[in-house]
Order: structure tokens, then sequence, then C-alpha cells
């Protein structure tokens, strides 16, 4: 019954107080080189503002080209037969986690994602009038774009008609592999598309990793009478759907095509060097609302790859390879064949620190049998979440992306948890009811991310320094010039930077005040401090990066502004569409320094 009291007093006490011994407050520890840039002000202003001595430049936005033959961007938004052909060889909606594949010096390819499309930004009619061709369209303008780009004069551009060039999109032939297999593709061989691509992985070997997010978000019913089974509850799936496809595609009605929804919810991989391979999506990491999935070879060539579900209250896994990496071996198995594990975190509520542990989700241990409705490790796989419940997985505040600074050979990860309004039971690792700022969390093994137990703590805590109290001031490391909302996006570079990308609310109002639009920072892990690097345009999230080989050149993505009809005209005064921006320094040093 004290609890509240509990939270808003020794809480905050002991907060200040745990900071303080880990020299947040002591600016000796400052590391100069690692955020050498001038710090951007929070801005409502509808561009991307970057440091003093930094350059931003537009690489390419939804509906560019990526072969000679395709139009451009069509401002009358006539959707046709030739609209829907168009979009299937043009730069799709929405990109969000992207990876950065070196050709030679100088070229690359970059694999995007395109996670999803703004009906109201997309349409004359905003939405309110679809029909079959318009859902064609949308189905083209997802999934992943993958492209060639090169660096001339110091200025990246698109390679057109390059050999590397593809879109992927709701309607691609993929495969399906590992555990569940079976009981995804059913009598069939493959299934078709991936959708709701929100981050990403790469491996070392040279594929891309794309995550299946909101994939309820395009499935529905036309049997208003559906009865929904736990499991497809658990998922989030409703009789109406947010797009709508249930209408003119029979195969995204739940009524008629319910086991179509285990085909989606996966980490897919693709070899962005072959146009021609069949993605594959890889049901041994589980089956969710994936975010990104980092991936880590430990020194014995086991792969690890931790994953964030984004939603409230879910979970964090980790998967872990039984097969070894080593360079030149067959790699085909490595995602196909290990242990997946959800991760609890546990400690006492206003620590802000505590220890955890990782609990096999295995078929026939920690009760995941026949009496919790588990047959195999395939109802485990599909139906990870509710196997994380039952085994002890710890409620999360919306796990985005997880990042580990894998240059160093660190033991220690960071996972950005969003917000959660819907938080009404803390814990020791989300210790507010009704979450709407945000934290980032630490956690580290001992000696290998294959340990079974870790410590973690609270690396930051968002807040309102200026406008609120207890708690929802946020932590030490969190100050007026700073203060953010919503962290998502989450990498590190190769010299230790800790990119924090923001995806939250932009009203710049109440307990949103003085935080503007969305925005990029950069935080010193081993100091907590955190500055403002770049401001994006209005009712824009940031999401994606990725660096060139040297370091020298960052992309990131502006997604969606101007979402529902907010008045952004980025980036060239039009239509709203989302892009990928090249930021560079103006005197050629690496990002950051
Ligand atoms: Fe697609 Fe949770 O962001
Ligand atoms: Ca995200
Ligand atoms: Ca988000």
């Amino acid at each position: 019954m004290k609890r509240r009291t509990f939270l808003k007093g020794s809480a905050l006490g002991s907060m200040v107080a745990f900071f303080a011994s880990s020299n947040l407050n002591a600016s000796l520890l400052k590391d100069k080189d690692l955020l050498n840039f001038k710090e951007v002000l929070a801005s409502t202003e509808d561009k991307v503002i970057v440091p003093d001595g930094y350059k931003a430049e537009i690489l390419i936005s939804w509906g560019d080209p990526l072969f000679k033959k395709a139009s451009n961007y069509d401002e009358k938004k006539n959707i046709d037969k030739k609209a829907i052909e168009n979009a299937k060889l043009v730069f799709g909606d929405n990109n969000d986690g992207m990876s950065f594949f070196p050709l030679m010096e100088n070229k690359a390819i970059l694999a995007i994602n395109n996670e999803y499309i703004n009906p109201e930004i997309m349409f004359n009619h905003q939405g309110k009038d679809l029909t079959l061709d318009d859902v064609l369209y949308e189905q083209a303008s997802l999934g992943v774009s993958i492209l060639e780009i090169q660096k001339e004069k110091d200025q990246w551009s698109v390679v057109l008609d390059s050999k590397y060039n593809r879109r992927i999109d709701a309607n691609t032939k993929m495969s399906v592999s590992g555990p569940a297999k079976q009981q995804v593709l059913q009598n069939e061989k493959f299934v078709y598309g991936t959708l709701n691509n929100c981050a990403n992985g790469k491996t070392p070997w040279g594929t891309y990793l794309t995550c299946e997010e909101n994939i309820n978000d395009f499935f529905g019913s036309l049997d208003e009478k559906i009865e929904f089974s736990k499991e497809q509850l658990r998922f989030g799936f409703k009789t109406q759907s947010q797009y709508g496809w249930e209408k003119f595609d029979e195969r995204f009605d739940l009524s008629k095509n319910p086991q179509e929804t285990n085909k989606f919810g996966w980490v897919v991989e693709i070899d962005p060097f072959d146009p021609n391979s069949i993605p594959v999506k890889r049901t041994a990491l589980g089956r969710f609302k994936h975010e990104n999935a980092e991936l880590i070879v430990e020194n014995d060539g086991t792969v690890v790859v931790y994953m964030g579900d984004d939603e409230a209250n879910e979970f964090i896994y980790k998967f872990v390879s039984k097969h070894k990496y080593q360079k030149g071996s067959d790699t085909s198995k490595i995602l196909d064949e290990g242990i997946l594990y959800v991760a609890q975190f546990n400690g006492k509520i206003g620590d802000f620190m505590g220890n955890g542990k990782w609990i096999e989700l295995e078929y026939g241990k920690n009760n995941l049998d026949e009496k919790n409705g588990f047959n195999s490790q395939a109802d485990v796989l599909i139906n990870a979440r509710i196997a994380g419940s039952i085994v002890g997985a710890t409620p999360m505040d919306r796990c985005e992306w997880i990042a580990s600074h894998k240059e160093s050979g660190s033991v220690e990860v960071f996972a950005t948890l969003t917000n959660n309004k819907n938080n009404t039971n803390p814990n020791p690792a989300n210790p507010r009811t009704k979450n709407v700022y945000g934290q980032i969390i630490k956690w580290k093994h001992k000696s290998s991310h294959k340990d079974n137990e870790f410590t973690w703590e609270i690396f930051a805590l968002a807040g309102n320094p200026d406008n609120q109290t207890s708690l929802n001031k946020g932590s030490n490391n969190i100050t007026s010039k700073n203060k953010f909302n919503s962290p998502d996006g989450l990498s590190f570079d190769r010299d230790g930077r800790l990119w924090i990308q923001t995806d939250g609310n932009y009203s710049n109002k109440e307990e949103f005040e003085g935080m503007g639009n969305n925005c990029m920072l950069a935080a010193n892990p081993k100091t907590g401090e955190i500055k403002r690097f770049l401001t994006g345009p209005i009712a824009c999230e940031i999401t994606g990066i990725a660096f060139s080989q040297d370091y020298k050149t960052m992309f990131i993505g502006i997604q969606h502004p101007g979402e529902k009809l907010k008045g952004s005209t980025f980036p060239y005064g039009k239509t709203p569409r989302s892009s990928i921006v090249a930021i560079s320094k103006i005197d050629g040093g690496v990002i950051g320094s």
C-alpha cells in the first residue's frame, strides 16, 4: 500500500545516489573525442538540423526510381495499374532499419526496410475510399529496398539499374526454415511476402536480417462474428484491420485464412548480393513483434542474437546458435538450430539495478508442454509470447532496439524501452506507471553473451527535468538541453558512441515541452553523457542507421514526415516523403569525433 510513496520518495533518492556512484556527474570523465560535436537544440522546424560543421543530404526518398524505366514520384497521386507496376521499381515507403554492405572502395549496397504506408499521405482520398488498386499499390510499397550506392566527389548517390537493385514486398516468394517450418508452410512449398519490416540486423556472412513487427495491422475478418483464439488475441488480431486489406485480398481475411498469420512475425534473412535469392523466414528466432536483431559472434564462433518485442508488457529474447560461425563455412543452418531464451529482470523497485537470467523456451522444459497447449517446439516458437509468460519472463515497457559494442568485445548490452502508457504494474526494470518517456536499460554478462545470468541497470530514465516531479524528471543524465522521449533506434558505431533515435510525442507541449520534433542523440556509454546530434522535420520518426566503412558518412532514416497530415513538406516542399539522409563532416572526419 505504500508503493507509490516509496516510488516517489526514496526511489528518486536512490537513483541520484546510483548515478552519482557511476560517476555521471564527474565531468572529468567526459571523453572529449567521443562526443566532440556542438550539440543541436530541440527544434520544431520542418527540416533536418545537424551540428555546425556537418552537412545532411537526401540520398533517396519514397517513390524515387531504382531503375531507369521507372517514373519519378507522381505528385498527382494517380493510382492505376501503371502506378502499381512502377511501385515495384522505386524506393519503398516508411524506411526503417538498414544495413551497409561494402562492395569496393566508394561502392556499397544498402538494404533498407520499408515498414508500412501512410494512406493519408499516399492517396488523394487519404485512405477513406480504398480500392483494390490502392491495396496492390500499398503491397508493392512496403517490404525491403536493396540498392547500390556510390560515392563521387564526397557525395553518395543511388546507382540506377545496378544488378543488386531489388524490391521485396508483400507478395515476394519466400521460404521458411527452422523448427516451425512445417507448421508454417502446411502443405505449401513457399510463403509470400514480408510485412511491417521494422528494424534490422546484419550477419558477418554478408546477409541482411529484416524483422517483422506489427503484422496484425494488415489482417482483419469479414466475418464479424469470428471468435479469436487466445494465440490470435495475444498477437493483437482484430476484426477490423488498420489497413483494410482483408476487404480486397482474401489472404488477409482471418475468417478465411487463419493460417496465413503464422507466416508473419519472423526474422527474415536476405542475401543482398544475389537479387535472385529467395528470402528465408528463420523460425528458430521466434514469432513476435520483432524490432531489431543484434547479432554477435562469440570468440568460439557461437552466434548470439538479441531481439525485443515492441508491445506493452512483452519481452526481450536471446537466441544462441548450436552451430559455430567460421569464415567461409556453411552458414545456412546457423539461424535454424539453437536455443531461444527470454529475459527475466530481478531486483527491487527503486534500485534501478539488479540481476537477471535467461530462461530457455524449449518444448518439454519449464512447463512448455501439453498441459499448457504446446505439442512441439514449433508451437513454442509460433507462440513465443505465451511461452514467455509461462516461464516467468519480465514484462517490459515496449522494447525497441538492442545494441552491443561488438568491436570492443563488450559483454554489455543496451536496449531502448520506448514508453508504456499501459504500465499499471511497475517492476524493477520498468519502474514507472503510465511511462510516457521511456528508458534505456543495459545488462552485462560475466564473461560471454552465452551466459545464463547477468546484472542490469538503468542507463537513462528519460523525462522532463523542467516541469515534472519525482521519477518523471528523469535520471541525472537527462538535462534541459538534451531531454527527449521515447528512445527507439539504438546502435553503436565502431568507436563506441551509442546513437539513440526517438519515435515519440512531438507536440512540444505539457510533459513534452521543450523536446521538439523527434531527434537523434549520442551517448557516451561509460559516463552516461548524452548530447543531441540531429533534429528531424515535423511529425517524423528518426529510425534506421548505417555507417560507411570509414565511418565518415552516417546514413539515417526520416520516417513518415507529416504523418496524420501534420503539415510537413519534407524534403522537397511538396508531398512529405520518407527519406534516407547521408550525413558527413565538412572537414571529412569521422562522425561524432
Ligand atoms: Fe517499428 Fe517498434 O518500431
Ligand atoms: Ca522502432
Ligand atoms: Ca517506435
